[in-house]
């Protein structure tokens, strides 16, 4: 008896490691062979700004730029600069905007309490998505955690993604701080089964510039796969998400909204909350949800959301 039980579960072993590969397109790692890039340190600056950084302040993840301090409210000092050493300024990768980069998340308009419920969990172990948040979830103070919350929350979210349904997409690569990017005299390639959210002007995107986001390139048909899936639950594979998060999926109470953010963070979430890298008390109703869903339903349901308003 012993014996068939172990038999079986070695049987289990592979199909269990290849149901939790992780799609490597939306979790990004700088990749280990770099492009030559012509690197320079000569002061970059945007247009409609006074301001003007070199390459080194703009990646200095303590002093972020800000080059627009009218596009958002004056920032508590844990969001321009963190605390000095353990915790980083949130606008170095979430930008004084809160809109963020692929490889980070859109943090404008969440609710508060959602906010530092998420902190909770990086902090206790309970979401492991991101070592950086770890680190930060551990050392931040309640007082930081309470102004970085009520800061984003305050911000007003704005369109950031742009998807396009297409069969092919520009060859990329994952540069450092895992940005993908436009691979140099790259060409283009087929799309497969992926979604490649890229910056649309790159330069913006390296400066920390917060004017404007990315365009997220998805299969054909993707959009409309993805919304039978969102608003019906398509024939019981998932709940409709609407239930919780809202008729516009802008999110309802505590329940974060999900329309217009970076579709590879959704997919990541998804991803996450499937095989248990983000668990605990407040992501077991996302559990159902996901627990059905293939790589391919999670990039069909990306695609949309991020088609939608934020
Ligand atoms: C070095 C980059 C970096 C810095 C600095 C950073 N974050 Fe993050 N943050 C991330 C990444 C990456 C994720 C996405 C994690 C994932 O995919 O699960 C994230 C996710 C989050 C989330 C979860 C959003 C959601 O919708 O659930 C919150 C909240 C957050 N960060 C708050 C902060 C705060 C507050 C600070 C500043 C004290 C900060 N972050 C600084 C990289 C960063
Ligand atoms: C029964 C209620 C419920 C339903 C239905 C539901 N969600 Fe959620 N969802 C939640 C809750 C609650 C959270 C917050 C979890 C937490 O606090 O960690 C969440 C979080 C998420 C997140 C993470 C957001 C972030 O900022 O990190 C994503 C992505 C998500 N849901 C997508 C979906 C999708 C897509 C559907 C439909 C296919 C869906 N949800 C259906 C309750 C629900």
């Amino acid at each position: 008896m012993r014996r068939s039980i172990c038999a079986l579960l070695i049987g289990l072993v592979p199909v269990i490691a290849y149901g939790a590969e992780r799609p490597n397109w939306a979790f990004p790692v700088t990749d280990k062979v770099q492009p030559a890039v012509p690197q320079d340190d000569q002061p970059r600056t945007a247009p409609g700004s006074d301001k003007s950084y070199t390459q080194k302040q703009i990646d200095d993840l303590f002093n972020p730029p800000d080059w627009y301090p009218n596009m958002h409210p004056p920032m508590p000092q844990v969001v321009a600069h963190g605390n000095g050493t353990t915790v980083r300024a949130c606008a170095s990768c979430h930008l004084p905007t809160g809109t963020g980069h692929d490889e980070s998340a859109y943090l404008a308009a969440l609710p508060v309490s959602y906010f530092i419920r998420q902190m909770a969990d990086f902090k206790s172990g309970d979401r492991k998505g991101s070592g950086t948040m770890t680190t930060i979830g551990k050392a931040i103070t309640d007082d930081e955690t309470h102004a970085a919350a009520a800061y984003f929350a305050s911000l007003k979210p704005r369109p950031w993604i742009r998807v396009v349904e297409t069969d092919t997409v520009p060859k990329t690569y994952v540069g450092p701080g895992n940005k993908r990017l436009r691979l140099p005299g790259g060409g283009t390639e087929p799309i497969g089964q992926r979604i490649v959210e890229i910056p649309e002007n790159e330069r913006v995107v390296l400066n920390r510039d917060p004017r404007i986001g990315f365009i997220a390139y998805v299969p054909k048909g993707s959009i409309a796969k993805g919304e039978a899936l969102v608003t019906t639950g398509d024939s019981g594979k998932t709940l409709p998400c609407t239930v919780c998060h809202g008729q516009t999926l802008k999110g309802l109470a505590d329940v974060p909204p999900i329309a217009g953010r970076q579709a590879n963070y959704i997919v990541r979430q998804l991803f996450d909350f499937q095989d248990g890298t983000r668990a605990g008390p407040s992501a077991t109703l996302m559990q159902p949800v996901v627990a059905n869903l293939s790589d391919d339903d999670m990039l069909a349901i990306a695609a949309y959301t991020a088609s939608l308003q934020p």
